[in-house]
Protein backbone atom coordinates (compact mmCIF):
# COMPACT_ATOMS: atom_id res chain seq x y z
CA UNK A 1 0.00 0.00 0.00
CA UNK A 2 2.79 2.48 0.52
CA UNK A 3 3.94 1.55 -2.99
CA UNK A 4 0.75 2.97 -4.00
CA UNK A 5 1.19 6.16 -1.47
CA UNK A 6 -1.60 5.34 1.12
CA UNK A 7 -1.37 6.40 4.61
CA UNK A 8 0.15 4.61 7.27
CA UNK A 9 -3.56 3.86 9.30
CA UNK A 10 -6.20 1.36 7.56
CA UNK A 11 -9.28 -0.52 8.28
CA UNK A 12 -10.27 -3.89 6.60
CA UNK A 13 -13.84 -4.63 6.48
CA UNK A 14 -14.86 -7.79 5.66
CA UNK A 15 -17.30 -10.78 6.38
CA UNK A 16 -16.28 -13.56 9.12
CA UNK A 17 -17.01 -16.22 5.80
CA UNK A 18 -14.10 -14.49 3.83
CA UNK A 19 -12.10 -13.52 6.81
CA UNK A 20 -11.95 -16.65 8.07
CA UNK A 21 -9.75 -17.55 5.18
CA UNK A 22 -8.09 -14.37 3.93
CA UNK A 23 -7.61 -11.92 6.41
CA UNK A 24 -4.49 -13.11 7.76
CA UNK A 25 -2.13 -12.35 5.24
CA UNK A 26 -3.99 -9.16 4.20
CA UNK A 27 -3.11 -7.85 7.53
CA UNK A 28 0.66 -9.62 7.73
CA UNK A 29 1.26 -7.50 4.42
CA UNK A 30 -0.15 -4.66 5.67
CA UNK A 31 1.75 -4.55 9.12
CA UNK A 32 4.80 -5.54 6.79
CA UNK A 33 4.47 -2.15 4.88
CA UNK A 34 4.22 -0.19 8.60
CA UNK A 35 0.78 0.59 8.76
CA UNK A 36 -1.61 0.04 11.37
CA UNK A 37 -5.06 -1.99 10.67
CA UNK A 38 -7.81 -2.23 12.39
CA UNK A 39 -10.64 -5.01 11.82
CA UNK A 40 -14.46 -4.47 10.99
CA UNK A 41 -16.80 -7.57 10.26
CA UNK A 42 -20.23 -7.28 8.64
CA UNK A 43 -22.88 -10.01 7.87
CA UNK A 44 -23.19 -11.12 4.84
CA UNK A 45 -25.90 -10.50 2.13
CA UNK A 46 -27.44 -8.63 -0.07
CA UNK A 47 -30.29 -7.18 2.57
CA UNK A 48 -27.23 -5.54 4.68
CA UNK A 49 -26.23 -3.43 1.89
CA UNK A 50 -27.91 -0.61 3.57
CA UNK A 51 -27.00 3.11 5.18
CA UNK A 52 -26.80 0.90 8.66
CA UNK A 53 -24.39 -0.67 7.94
CA UNK A 54 -22.43 2.10 6.24
CA UNK A 55 -22.93 3.78 9.54
CA UNK A 56 -21.07 0.98 11.39
CA UNK A 57 -18.42 1.24 8.56
CA UNK A 58 -17.79 5.68 9.48
CA UNK A 59 -18.27 4.55 13.28
CA UNK A 60 -15.24 2.05 13.35
CA UNK A 61 -13.31 4.55 10.89
CA UNK A 62 -13.30 7.07 13.62
CA UNK A 63 -13.01 4.70 16.87
CA UNK A 64 -9.95 3.56 15.36
CA UNK A 65 -8.56 7.20 14.35
CA UNK A 66 -8.87 6.58 10.41
CA UNK A 67 -7.84 10.21 9.62
CA UNK A 68 -7.81 12.17 6.09
CA UNK A 69 -4.73 10.13 5.22
CA UNK A 70 -6.46 6.93 6.16
CA UNK A 71 -7.74 3.87 4.10
CA UNK A 72 -10.60 1.61 4.02
CA UNK A 73 -9.92 -1.64 2.55
CA UNK A 74 -12.98 -3.95 1.03
CA UNK A 75 -11.74 -7.67 1.35
CA UNK A 76 -15.19 -9.58 0.27
CA UNK A 77 -17.96 -9.90 -2.93
CA UNK A 78 -18.98 -6.77 -4.88
CA UNK A 79 -21.80 -5.79 -2.14
CA UNK A 80 -18.74 -5.14 0.25
CA UNK A 81 -17.16 -3.31 -2.30
CA UNK A 82 -19.84 -1.24 -2.98
CA UNK A 83 -20.33 -0.15 0.74
CA UNK A 84 -16.98 0.42 1.90
CA UNK A 85 -16.50 2.50 -1.38
CA UNK A 86 -19.87 5.00 -0.49
CA UNK A 87 -18.54 4.67 2.88
CA UNK A 88 -14.88 6.30 1.90
CA UNK A 89 -16.49 8.75 -0.60
CA UNK A 90 -18.25 10.01 2.33
CA UNK A 91 -16.17 9.51 5.26
CA UNK A 92 -14.29 13.27 5.97
CA UNK A 93 -15.78 14.08 2.96
CA UNK A 94 -13.77 11.44 1.22
CA UNK A 95 -10.61 9.23 2.14
CA UNK A 96 -9.16 6.73 0.14
CA UNK A 97 -10.15 3.35 -0.58
CA UNK A 98 -8.92 -0.23 -1.63
CA UNK A 99 -10.91 -3.19 -3.37
CA UNK A 100 -9.61 -6.94 -2.33
CA UNK A 101 -12.42 -8.64 -4.53
CA UNK A 102 -12.56 -11.97 -3.35
CA UNK A 103 -15.78 -13.06 -5.88
CA UNK A 104 -15.60 -13.65 -9.52
CA UNK A 105 -17.87 -10.91 -9.78
CA UNK A 106 -16.38 -8.45 -7.99
CA UNK A 107 -12.82 -9.22 -10.18
CA UNK A 108 -14.72 -8.84 -13.38
CA UNK A 109 -17.08 -6.31 -12.58
CA UNK A 110 -18.05 -4.69 -9.23
CA UNK A 111 -14.34 -3.51 -8.50
CA UNK A 112 -13.62 -1.69 -11.49
CA UNK A 113 -15.34 1.53 -12.45
CA UNK A 114 -16.21 3.45 -9.51
CA UNK A 115 -19.63 2.85 -8.90
CA UNK A 116 -20.49 2.45 -5.13
CA UNK A 117 -23.95 2.61 -3.02
CA UNK A 118 -26.47 0.95 -1.08
CA UNK A 119 -29.63 -0.23 -1.33
CA UNK A 120 -32.17 2.67 -0.51
CA UNK A 121 -36.01 2.38 -1.39
CA UNK A 122 -34.48 0.56 -4.32
CA UNK A 123 -31.52 -1.19 -5.14
CA UNK A 124 -28.59 0.97 -5.25
CA UNK A 125 -30.41 4.11 -5.83
CA UNK A 126 -28.07 5.79 -3.28
CA UNK A 127 -24.42 6.24 -4.01
CA UNK A 128 -21.53 7.61 -5.57
CA UNK A 129 -18.86 7.67 -8.23
CA UNK A 130 -15.49 7.04 -6.44
CA UNK A 131 -12.68 5.12 -7.49
CA UNK A 132 -10.35 2.94 -5.64
CA UNK A 133 -6.61 4.02 -5.15
CA UNK A 134 -6.06 0.12 -5.50
CA UNK A 135 -7.59 -3.00 -6.70
CA UNK A 136 -5.96 -6.10 -6.22
CA UNK A 137 -7.42 -9.58 -7.20
CA UNK A 138 -6.16 -12.82 -5.77
CA UNK A 139 -7.06 -15.76 -7.89
CA UNK A 140 -6.26 -17.93 -5.53
CA UNK A 141 -9.47 -16.49 -3.48
CA UNK A 142 -12.32 -18.38 -5.63
CA UNK A 143 -10.91 -21.49 -4.69
CA UNK A 144 -13.13 -21.35 -1.55
CA UNK A 145 -16.27 -19.56 -3.87
CA UNK A 146 -19.12 -21.50 -3.65
CA UNK A 147 -20.13 -22.90 -7.74
CA UNK A 148 -23.31 -20.91 -7.78
CA UNK A 149 -21.31 -17.68 -7.39
CA UNK A 150 -18.90 -18.19 -9.60
CA UNK A 151 -21.60 -18.77 -12.54
CA UNK A 152 -22.92 -15.08 -11.93
CA UNK A 153 -19.72 -14.15 -12.06
CA UNK A 154 -18.89 -16.07 -15.98
CA UNK A 155 -22.28 -14.30 -17.00
CA UNK A 156 -20.85 -10.71 -16.61
CA UNK A 157 -17.63 -12.29 -18.72
CA UNK A 158 -19.76 -14.19 -21.24
CA UNK A 159 -21.14 -10.45 -21.19
CA UNK A 160 -18.16 -8.64 -22.24
CA UNK A 161 -17.24 -10.91 -24.79
CA UNK A 162 -20.25 -10.63 -26.45
CA UNK A 163 -20.63 -6.88 -26.58
CA UNK A 164 -16.87 -6.00 -26.75
CA UNK A 165 -14.99 -9.04 -27.63
CA UNK A 166 -15.86 -11.46 -30.37
CA UNK A 167 -12.28 -13.02 -29.26
CA UNK A 168 -13.00 -13.58 -25.93
CA UNK A 169 -16.33 -14.94 -26.72
CA UNK A 170 -14.82 -17.19 -28.58
CA UNK A 171 -11.96 -18.71 -26.29
CA UNK A 172 -14.67 -19.34 -23.99
CA UNK A 173 -16.29 -21.37 -26.30
CA UNK A 174 -13.88 -23.30 -26.95
CA UNK A 175 -12.38 -23.81 -23.36
CA UNK A 176 -16.39 -24.56 -21.99
CA UNK A 177 -18.16 -25.53 -24.84
CA UNK A 178 -15.78 -27.62 -27.02
CA UNK A 179 -13.13 -28.90 -25.44
CA UNK A 180 -15.54 -30.36 -22.89
CA UNK A 181 -17.85 -32.08 -25.29
CA UNK A 182 -14.11 -33.00 -27.12
CA UNK A 183 -13.14 -34.86 -23.87
CA UNK A 184 -16.64 -36.48 -23.09
CA UNK A 185 -17.24 -34.10 -20.02
CA UNK A 186 -20.71 -33.72 -19.44
CA UNK A 187 -20.22 -30.38 -17.71
CA UNK A 188 -17.67 -27.75 -18.30
CA UNK A 189 -15.55 -27.06 -15.21
CA UNK A 190 -16.63 -23.73 -14.06
CA UNK A 191 -20.13 -25.63 -13.92
CA UNK A 192 -18.66 -27.72 -11.26
CA UNK A 193 -17.61 -24.79 -9.36
CA UNK A 194 -14.13 -25.11 -10.43
CA UNK A 195 -12.34 -22.91 -13.28
CA UNK A 196 -8.69 -23.99 -14.07
CA UNK A 197 -6.00 -21.06 -13.60
CA UNK A 198 -5.42 -20.04 -17.19
CA UNK A 199 -9.46 -19.58 -17.73
CA UNK A 200 -9.60 -17.14 -14.28
CA UNK A 201 -6.95 -15.25 -15.51
CA UNK A 202 -8.04 -14.72 -18.64
CA UNK A 203 -11.77 -13.61 -17.30
CA UNK A 204 -9.94 -11.49 -14.62
CA UNK A 205 -7.64 -9.59 -16.94
CA UNK A 206 -9.53 -9.28 -20.17
CA UNK A 207 -12.63 -8.23 -18.44
CA UNK A 208 -10.35 -5.49 -16.22
CA UNK A 209 -9.62 -4.28 -19.28
CA UNK A 210 -12.59 -3.95 -21.12
CA UNK A 211 -14.34 -2.67 -18.76
CA UNK A 212 -11.76 -0.25 -17.64
CA UNK A 213 -11.45 0.92 -21.25
CA UNK A 214 -15.66 1.90 -21.51
CA UNK A 215 -15.20 3.53 -17.93
CA UNK A 216 -12.41 5.83 -18.77
CA UNK A 217 -14.42 6.84 -21.82
CA UNK A 218 -17.29 6.95 -20.53
CA UNK A 219 -16.89 7.11 -16.36
CA UNK A 220 -20.88 8.79 -15.78
CA UNK A 221 -23.02 6.77 -18.25
CA UNK A 222 -23.52 9.39 -20.97
CA UNK A 223 -23.03 6.96 -23.80
CA UNK A 224 -21.28 3.93 -24.11
CA UNK A 225 -21.25 3.01 -20.33
CA UNK A 226 -24.54 1.83 -21.26
CA UNK A 227 -23.31 -0.93 -23.59
CA UNK A 228 -23.09 -2.85 -19.65
CA UNK A 229 -26.11 -3.06 -19.62
CA UNK A 230 -26.59 -5.72 -22.34
CA UNK A 231 -28.85 -8.73 -20.69
CA UNK A 232 -29.57 -6.56 -17.94
CA UNK A 233 -33.16 -4.44 -18.61
CA UNK A 234 -34.45 -8.10 -18.98
CA UNK A 235 -32.56 -9.75 -16.20
CA UNK A 236 -33.20 -6.75 -13.49
CA UNK A 237 -37.04 -7.06 -14.66
CA UNK A 238 -36.70 -10.90 -14.45
CA UNK A 239 -34.68 -10.83 -11.22
CA UNK A 240 -37.89 -8.78 -9.24
CA UNK A 241 -40.72 -10.30 -10.63
CA UNK A 242 -38.99 -13.63 -9.78
CA UNK A 243 -38.02 -12.62 -6.32
CA UNK A 244 -34.16 -12.16 -5.97
CA UNK A 245 -33.82 -15.50 -4.18
CA UNK A 246 -35.01 -17.73 -6.98
CA UNK A 247 -32.54 -16.24 -9.51
CA UNK A 248 -29.07 -14.49 -8.65
CA UNK A 249 -28.43 -11.20 -10.54
CA UNK A 250 -25.79 -13.36 -12.99
CA UNK A 251 -28.55 -15.75 -13.96
CA UNK A 252 -31.21 -13.04 -14.68
CA UNK A 253 -28.49 -11.65 -17.05
CA UNK A 254 -28.19 -15.02 -18.22
CA UNK A 255 -31.78 -15.35 -19.18
CA UNK A 256 -31.78 -11.82 -20.12
CA UNK A 257 -28.86 -11.68 -22.67
CA UNK A 258 -30.39 -14.95 -24.09
CA UNK A 259 -33.73 -12.71 -24.67
CA UNK A 260 -31.70 -9.48 -26.05
CA UNK A 261 -30.47 -11.70 -28.68
CA UNK A 262 -33.19 -12.69 -29.58
CA UNK A 263 -34.49 -9.49 -30.40
CA UNK A 264 -31.88 -8.50 -32.18
CA UNK A 265 -32.97 -11.32 -34.47
CA UNK A 266 -36.66 -10.14 -34.46
CA UNK A 267 -35.73 -6.48 -35.07
CA UNK A 268 -33.44 -7.82 -37.98
CA UNK A 269 -29.87 -6.65 -36.69
CA UNK A 270 -28.61 -10.32 -35.64
CA UNK A 271 -28.20 -14.01 -36.97
CA UNK A 272 -30.37 -15.97 -35.04
CA UNK A 273 -27.00 -18.42 -34.34
CA UNK A 274 -26.11 -15.58 -32.05
CA UNK A 275 -28.85 -16.41 -29.52
CA UNK A 276 -27.94 -20.50 -29.82
CA UNK A 277 -24.48 -19.47 -29.30
CA UNK A 278 -24.96 -17.58 -26.08
CA UNK A 279 -27.58 -20.00 -25.16
CA UNK A 280 -24.78 -23.30 -25.30
CA UNK A 281 -22.01 -20.87 -23.67
CA UNK A 282 -24.47 -20.06 -20.54
CA UNK A 283 -26.00 -23.00 -20.33
CA UNK A 284 -22.40 -25.15 -20.64
CA UNK A 285 -21.60 -23.05 -17.20
CA UNK A 286 -24.50 -24.01 -15.63
CA UNK A 287 -26.71 -21.01 -15.65
CA UNK A 288 -30.13 -20.43 -17.00
CA UNK A 289 -31.06 -19.34 -19.99
CA UNK A 290 -34.96 -19.82 -20.07
CA UNK A 291 -37.34 -17.56 -17.76
CA UNK A 292 -38.13 -19.92 -15.52
CA UNK A 293 -42.12 -21.91 -15.00
CA UNK A 294 -44.99 -19.49 -13.50
CA UNK A 295 -43.64 -16.06 -14.35
CA UNK A 296 -46.54 -13.26 -15.85
CA UNK A 297 -45.52 -11.99 -19.16
CA UNK A 298 -47.14 -8.95 -18.13
CA UNK A 299 -44.95 -8.15 -14.64
CA UNK A 300 -42.23 -8.57 -16.71
CA UNK A 301 -42.93 -6.00 -19.10
CA UNK A 302 -44.36 -3.56 -16.13
CA UNK A 303 -41.01 -4.24 -14.52
CA UNK A 304 -38.99 -3.62 -17.74
CA UNK A 305 -40.92 0.05 -17.79
CA UNK A 306 -39.90 0.95 -14.83
CA UNK A 307 -36.19 0.92 -15.34
CA UNK A 308 -34.58 3.97 -15.12
CA UNK A 309 -34.07 4.29 -18.53
CA UNK A 310 -37.32 3.69 -19.96
CA UNK A 311 -38.43 6.94 -22.17
CA UNK A 312 -41.92 7.64 -22.92
CA UNK A 313 -43.03 3.69 -22.90
CA UNK A 314 -40.27 2.05 -24.42
CA UNK A 315 -37.13 0.72 -22.70
CA UNK A 316 -33.73 1.45 -24.12
CA UNK A 317 -32.15 -1.60 -24.43
CA UNK A 318 -28.69 -2.46 -25.29
CA UNK A 319 -28.83 -5.10 -28.02
CA UNK A 320 -26.10 -6.63 -30.27
CA UNK A 321 -25.15 -5.26 -33.81
CA UNK A 322 -23.31 -8.92 -34.26
CA UNK A 323 -21.05 -10.91 -31.99
CA UNK A 324 -18.93 -9.01 -29.93
CA UNK A 325 -20.23 -5.55 -30.80
CA UNK A 326 -23.35 -3.93 -28.38
CA UNK A 327 -25.57 -1.15 -29.51
CA UNK A 328 -27.90 1.14 -27.69
CA UNK A 329 -31.53 0.90 -29.07
CA UNK A 330 -34.84 2.82 -27.93
CA UNK A 331 -36.73 2.09 -31.45
CA UNK A 332 -38.02 -1.23 -30.68
CA UNK A 333 -41.64 -1.28 -31.20
CA UNK A 334 -43.21 -2.03 -27.55
CA UNK A 335 -45.69 -4.91 -29.07
CA UNK A 336 -42.67 -6.85 -30.73
CA UNK A 337 -41.15 -6.81 -26.78
CA UNK A 338 -44.17 -7.95 -25.54
CA UNK A 339 -44.54 -10.87 -27.74
CA UNK A 340 -40.99 -11.84 -27.05
CA UNK A 341 -42.05 -12.20 -23.15
CA UNK A 342 -45.34 -14.14 -23.91
CA UNK A 343 -43.08 -16.38 -25.67
CA UNK A 344 -40.49 -16.48 -23.75
CA UNK A 345 -42.56 -17.07 -20.13
CA UNK A 346 -44.41 -20.19 -22.08
CA UNK A 347 -41.73 -21.76 -23.19
CA UNK A 348 -40.66 -21.04 -19.30
CA UNK A 349 -43.77 -22.91 -18.59
CA UNK A 350 -43.40 -25.83 -20.71
CA UNK A 351 -39.97 -26.37 -20.06
CA UNK A 352 -41.05 -26.75 -16.00
CA UNK A 353 -43.89 -29.30 -17.04
N1 LIG B 1 -20.28 -1.29 -8.56
C1 LIG B 1 -20.57 -1.93 -9.66
O1 LIG B 1 -20.23 -1.49 -10.77
C2 LIG B 1 -21.29 -3.23 -9.58
C3 LIG B 1 -21.36 -4.06 -10.71
C4 LIG B 1 -21.98 -5.30 -10.56
C5 LIG B 1 -22.53 -5.66 -9.35
N2 LIG B 1 -22.45 -4.82 -8.28
C6 LIG B 1 -23.01 -5.19 -6.97
O2 LIG B 1 -22.30 -6.34 -6.52
C7 LIG B 1 -23.15 -7.03 -5.60
C8 LIG B 1 -23.03 -8.52 -5.82
O3 LIG B 1 -21.70 -8.90 -5.56
P1 LIG B 1 -21.26 -10.43 -5.40
O4 LIG B 1 -21.91 -11.23 -6.45
O5 LIG B 1 -19.78 -10.43 -5.30
O6 LIG B 1 -21.98 -10.88 -4.07
P2 LIG B 1 -21.57 -10.81 -2.51
O7 LIG B 1 -20.67 -9.68 -2.25
O8 LIG B 1 -22.85 -10.86 -1.75
O9 LIG B 1 -20.79 -12.16 -2.29
C9 LIG B 1 -21.48 -13.38 -2.43
C10 LIG B 1 -21.26 -14.30 -1.22
O10 LIG B 1 -19.99 -14.94 -1.34
C11 LIG B 1 -19.26 -14.81 -0.13
N3 LIG B 1 -17.85 -14.79 -0.52
C12 LIG B 1 -17.18 -13.79 -1.08
N4 LIG B 1 -15.96 -14.17 -1.44
C13 LIG B 1 -15.82 -15.46 -1.06
C14 LIG B 1 -14.79 -16.41 -1.16
N5 LIG B 1 -13.64 -16.15 -1.79
N6 LIG B 1 -14.99 -17.64 -0.64
C15 LIG B 1 -16.18 -17.95 -0.05
N7 LIG B 1 -17.21 -17.09 0.05
C16 LIG B 1 -17.04 -15.86 -0.45
C17 LIG B 1 -19.77 -13.52 0.46
O11 LIG B 1 -19.53 -13.46 1.85
C18 LIG B 1 -21.26 -13.61 0.12
O12 LIG B 1 -21.93 -14.42 1.03
C19 LIG B 1 -24.55 -6.49 -5.79
O13 LIG B 1 -24.92 -5.72 -4.66
C20 LIG B 1 -24.45 -5.60 -7.02
O14 LIG B 1 -25.31 -4.48 -6.95
C21 LIG B 1 -21.85 -3.62 -8.38
ZN1 LIG C 1 -24.59 -7.23 -13.79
Amino acid sequence: MRGVGLGRRAVVVTHPGVGRHYLAPVMASLAAAGVEVGVLNLPAGERYKRLATVEKIWAAGLEQRLDRGGVLVALGGGVLGDMVGFAAACYYRGISFVQLPTTLLAMVDSSVGGKTGVNFQGKNLVGAFWQPRLVLADLDTLATLPARELRCGLAEVIKHGAILDLDLFERLERALVEAPTRTGLRLAACARGTLTPDLARLCVERSCQLKGAVVAADEREAGQRAWLNFGHTFGHALESVCGYRRLRHGEAVAVGMVLAARLGARRGDLAPEVETRLARLCAAVGLPVRVPGGVDPQALWAAMLKDKKTRDGTPRLTLLAGLGRAMVTDDTPAAMIENLLAEACAEGNDADR
